[in-house]
């Protein structure tokens, strides 16, 4: 057999299919686009979902891709296996409504057979138990011999697996799928082993699904309106057939991960044992983070960030496994960077950013190993105390939960010192955390979408958007949405959702956020408060201010042009800004996100301390001097490759088509970008940095200003300065010294009072104590201090309790309005039972309040002044009492 390179199988598959007039489309991102309910990219056919239901507007029939996919379904199974990824690659073709089966078949097995020169004996293949169609095909047009054709059920025969029992509802259909027979020696050994045998014999290479029904509540499966094409093969299986090697981690695109892996443990993979299983694991959860963070995933606790981070840490933690204690992972980021580049640039470019975000990732793994491995001390000294010898599920879920601590080291730990852990209870919390992903992360979740954008699919492909070049335009109201219901008219104070043909609102995207503005009609009219995008569709949100809008009806929409323009002078500063931010500070300052607002604007950038006050002020000026140089900003349409050749950024986690727009500052920055922007730089006007903070680890963010925002805000702080002046009595240039004078007299003002203060207090003291009563050798002091803080009292407490050796105290202060009671009580009568906390809540209840606090010192406070003296002979009652109690008590 041929023996091939992973991108060259790659290449072969997407020019075969554009060969068979197929369009050759991108890889949508990793976070599907349009699509928040998704987790990730599951499947080349996510991308397409609305093609197959005959509401996409897509103008071609036929399309093939690569796409990234990233499922943790079979996460357990990563590294255990020859072939389970969390991360891989699908292609696929895909056909909306053209060909159907015969082509599909015909096709899959011109390409297996003579691109790939696969000999035809080493393949089988299967249809759906009820497919005659696709049996026959495969029988008769190809001739593959009857025992090599295999029916089977839905589970395996139907994409997705089970969906006519079991759901999801949407997009859905029989499949076919072909198998590479790696020979008898591999696996079971039987003669009758067959594909559906899990002995690893028969590799799954290819699945054609015939996309032709619609599953509907109940599992009705309704016909679609096209029967359409899906198909995946997965690209690293289909290399390991190619290259002839046992698992997908001995492929060309994997094996320089595990040979540096070999080399930073100084392990031998051995492709069996135990370490092998941890460096696969190491190897693929790596690859799905750096094309996570490529896609403009980070780590974090939610989500999306929050499998990363598992994923991160499970490979951290198998490094540590295979005994390196220092941070590893982020040095293998180049080498995948190294294998993946030619096919996704983007890693390249961005590969230094993705290490730093690794590195930073681990060392807070490694520190969070450090407190959970406090946190499990703690825990074992309290089984200690309790006399237990078994840590509960839930705990030991939670030190793996919260803390990110790894079952097993807690299992090694606990044993080393004599403990168990409660397995059982583990893996039921754990259970109950994968059903909640499974339920969220549902991979064809929104296939079908049943809300009214999916009927507005039926009517129109989009909304065609005129805001470039057009501030207002003649408009026809596609239709109407209140609540989540279609409406053929909403009046005077409806709030409404409106969708146009076309418009020049620009629908939130990008970071720019949505247009406001007006939708008018022979004296109706709708006030649009924001804009968002949804697909290929503008949602204009707002309120009918005047009369009534109609479906159907055309009006005129017209935008608050102030509002936009201040707009676009903040998009086309954050480009000026992220283009001078990297001069300033480097090359990897790159954008990971932004917020473009009419009064400010946002831009987040990987850097990794904080910007100092003269890096700000060069990043200013230096802005600035772009703005007067007034260089004109041209925005226009190109093919992705021109673009890229002219040097343009392409922004993380965005997802480009073929055609782009590209926006460039003169000569300086050059972007790529949908949003809307001013002709020339010096429209720009005053640009201000306003904050500089940070975000998340590796991740700062500049907040600044422009134009007549910035300059409002420059003479709002000119005023506060005159403000000061005249209140501290001075001008400008004495305003500092004339603050500190003030300042530095307040000091020592304050140094007076407390002199003052303390003196009363041990006049005070010795006044009380020679006032005491005494019970059973104790003195009982309770008595009232006017106009005294809750810190005077309790200084106060502290100097009496250091006069004698038993002693109840019960201080009581009245002050605006407000009762305060502090309560001490010295070492032994807490021994013997009494508590401050206690008492001082039982005398607060005559002042209307309550309290509480520590045995030896509690503060408690009231509502009623005037009762404040009935409350402190309540005291003097209550401690006597007690101490006569407490002191038969210790006697006895
Ligand atoms: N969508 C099909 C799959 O994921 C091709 O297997």
């Amino acid at each position: 057999m041929l023996v091939m390179k992973t991108n060259e199988i790659r290449n072969k598959f997407l020019k075969f299919f554009e060969k068979k007039s197929h369009v050759i489309w991108p890889s949508d991102s990793l976070v599907p686009q349009n699509d928040p309910t998704l987790l990730f990219t599951g499947a080349g056919m996510n991308q397409f979902k609305d093609m197959f239901l005959g509401k996409g507007n897509l103008d071609f029939k036929k399309a093939t891709t690569c796409q990234k996919c990233l499922r943790t379904g079979d996460i357990d199974n990563v590294g255990k296996t020859a072939s389970h990824h969390t991360f891989f690659e699908m292609l696929g073709n895909f056909s909306f409504g053209d060909y159907f089966k015969t082509e599909t078949i015909e096709w899959a097995w011109e390409f297996l057979t003579q691109e790939l020169k696969i000999p035809e004996e080493r393949l089988r293949v299967s249809v759906y138990k009820d497919d005659q169609e696709s049996y026959e095909i495969w029988g008769k047009n190809i001739g593959v011999p009857p025992s090599k054709i295999y029916r089977y059920g839905e589970k395996d025969n139907f994409w997705p697996a089970n969906a006519p029992l079991l759901g999801p509802n949407g997009p859905c259909g029989p499949c076919s799928e072909i198998f590479f027979d790696q020979g008898e020696k591999v696996g079971c050994g039987r003669k009758e082993c067959e594909p559906a045998c899990d002995c690893g014999r028969f590799v799954e290479i290819w699945n054609l699904v015939f996309t032709q029904y619609n599953r509907t509540e109940g599992g009705k499966l309704v016909p679609l309106p096209n029967r359409n094409v899906d198909t995946g093969m997965g690209l690293e299986r289909m290399a390991r057939v190619m290259q002839g090697v046992q698992t997908n981690f001995d492929i060309d695109i994997f094996s320089p991960i595990i040979k540096s892996l070999e080399e930073i443990t100084q392990i031998k993979y051995s492709g069996k044992d135990g370490h092998a299983i941890l460096m696969r694991r190491i190897a693929d959860h790596l690859k799905a983070c750096v094309f996570c963070i490529s896609d403009g995933v980070l780590p974090g606790n939610e989500g999306r960030s929050y499998v990363e981070r598992r994923l991160l840490r499970r490979a951290i933690r198998d490094g540590t496994q295979l005994g390196v204690k220092d941070c590893f992972l982020y040095k293998l980021v180049p080498i995948v960077s190294n294998v993946m580049q030619e096919y996704y640039p983007d890693i390249k470019q961005r590969r230094e950013n993705i290490a730093r975000i690794v590195k930073s990732e681990e060392e807070k793994f490694h520190e969070t190993l450090e407190l959970g491995t406090a946190r499990l001390k703690e825990l074992m000294d309290v089984l200690q105390r309790n006399k237990q010898k078994v840590l509960s599920g839930q705990e030991a879920f939670k030190l793996y939960d919260t803390y990110g601590f790894p079952m097993d080291m807690t299992e090694l730990i606990l044993e080393e010192k004599g403990f168990a852990v409660d397995k059982d209870g583990f893996e039921n919390e754990l259970k109950k955390q994968r059903l909640q992903a499974r339920t969220s992360s549902q991979m064809t979740g929104q296939v079908f979408d049943t809300g009214p954008l999916s009927r507005i699919k039926d009517i129109s492909k989009g909304t065609e958007f005129l805001g470039y070049q057009e501030d207002a335009c003649e408009a026809k109201v596609i239709a109407l949405i209140q609540g989540d219901t279609l409406v053929e008219a909403a009046v005077a104070g409806g709030e409404i959702t409106v969708i146009l043909d076309r418009t020049p609102f620009y629908g939130e995207s990008g970071g720019q956020i949505g247009d406001t503005g007006v939708l008018e009609s022979n004296g109706n009219q709708v006030r649009i408060t924001d804009t968002k995008k949804n697909n290929d569709f503008i949602l204009h949100v707002g309120k009918v201010t005047k009369g009534e809008i109609k479906t159907g009806e055309v009006i005129r929409a017209k935008i608050d042009i102030q509002r936009r323009n201040s707009i676009r002078r903040n998009h086309s500063a954050t480009h000026v800004l992220h283009y001078v931010l990297r001069k300033v500070i480097g090359q990897h300052a790159e954008q990971s996100g932004s917020l473009v607002a009419p009064d400010r604007l946002r831009f987040d950038f990987h850097h990794f301390s904080g910007l100092t006050q003269e890096e700000i002020t060069r990043i200013e000026d230096m802005a600035n001097e772009i703005i007067l140089t007034n260089v004109p900003v041209v925005v226009k349409e190109l093919p992705i490759q021109e673009a890229r050749n002219a040097g343009a950024m392409a922004l993380f986690g965005e997802k480009y088509g073929e055609l782009v727009r590209m926006a460039a500052i003169g000569d300086f920055s050059k972007e790529l970008c949908g949003g809307t922007h001013v002709h020339y730089s010096g429209e720009i006007g005053l640009f201000r940095i306003i904050g500089e903070s940070s975000v998340a680890a590796g991740i700062r963010r500049i907040e600044a200003m422009t134009g007549m925002a910035a300059l409002n805000r420059d003479r709002d702080k000119e005023r506060l300065i005159n403000e000061m002046c005249n209140v501290l009595n001075t001008n400008e240039d004495k305003l500092i010294p004339k603050t500190q004078d003030l300042l530095s007299e307040l000091k020592n003002l304050q140094k007076e009072v407390h002199k003052v203060k303390q003196k009363e207090i041990s006049g005070k003291v010795d006044s009380f104590i020679e006032h005491a009563k005494e019970v059973s050798g104790v003195k009982i002091i309770a008595r009232k201090l006017d106009e005294a803080t809750a810190d005077d009292l309790r200084k106060t407490a502290d100097m009496l309790m250091k006069s004698a050796k038993e002693m109840a105290i019960i201080l009581g202060a009245a002050q605006n309005g407000r009762v305060t009671i502090i309560a001490a009580l010295s070492p032994n009568l807490v021994k013997c039972g009494l508590h401050a906390g206690n008492l001082s809540k039982e005398i607060a209840k005559v002042v209307g309040g309550g309290g509480g606090g520590r045995p030896e010192m509690a503060q408690a406070g009231g509502q009623w002044p005037e009762k404040l003296d009935e409350a402190l002979s309540f005291a003097t009652e209550l401690l006597s009492k007690k101490i006569r109690e407490g002191a038969l008590l210790s006697s006895g």
